[in-house]
C-alpha cells in the first residue's frame, strides 16, 4: 500500500529531524493505536536505541497515560514518576504528545531525553504543532 509506505516514511523522517536537530532529544519516536487490539498502542518509526516496549496498553507508563488522556505529559524527572516504563537508564526527562484526529486520539510522538528537565515549554508548543500537522497523514 502506497500510501501507507510514505507515512511510514514521513513519520521516520520527522524523528530524524528532531533528533538531529534538538540536543537534548536522545529517542523521538511514534507509537501508533492498534487498530486490531483494544486499547494497547504498537511503536511506530523512531530513532534511537532500540526498545523492549514495542506494546504498551492504555494507561502504562508515561506513553499509557498520554493515550488515555489525550492531553501532552510532561515528565522533567522519571526518577520522580510513578507508572513510568523505563527503556534505558540514561534516560532523565520524557515528554508525550497526542496527535487527534478529529480530536479522537490516533498515535503520539514519545520523545526521551538524557538531561534532567530538558523539556521546555517551546519544545512542547513546537512538538503539539508538529502533532497537530503529523495528523493530517493518517
Ligand atoms: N518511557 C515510556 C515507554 C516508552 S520508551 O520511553 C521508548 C513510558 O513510560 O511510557
Amino acid at each position: 500500500n502506497k500510501s501507507k509506505a510514505s507515512r511510514k516514511e514521513k513519520l521516520q523522517e520527522i524523528c530524524r529531524l528532531l533528533s538531529d536537530e534538538i540536543e537534548v532529544f536522545d529517542w523521538v519516536g511514534f507509537y501508533l493505536v492498534d487498530p486490531n487490539a483494544d486499547r494497547e498502542l504498537v511503536l511506530g518509526p523512531y530513532v534511537g536505541e532500540a526498545t523492549d516496549h514495542t506494546r504498551i496498553p492504555f494507561g502504562k507508563g508515561i506513553c499509557g497515560q498520554a493515550a488515555e488522556t489525550n492531553e501532552t505529559f510532561v515528565v522533567p524527572d522519571v526518577s520522580k514518576a510513578d507508572n513510568y516504563l523505563s527503556c534505558s537508564i540514561h534516560v532523565k526527562a520524557e515528554i508525550v504528545v497526542p496527535i487527534k484526529k478529529d480530536g479522537k486520539f490516533i498515535a503520539e510522538l514519545d520523545i526521551d531525553s538524557h538531561t534532567r528537565d530538558s523539556i521546555t515549554e517551546e519544545h512542547q508548543k513546537m512538538l503539539e504543532e508538529i502533532c497537530d500537522l503529523t495528523a493530517d497523514l493518517f
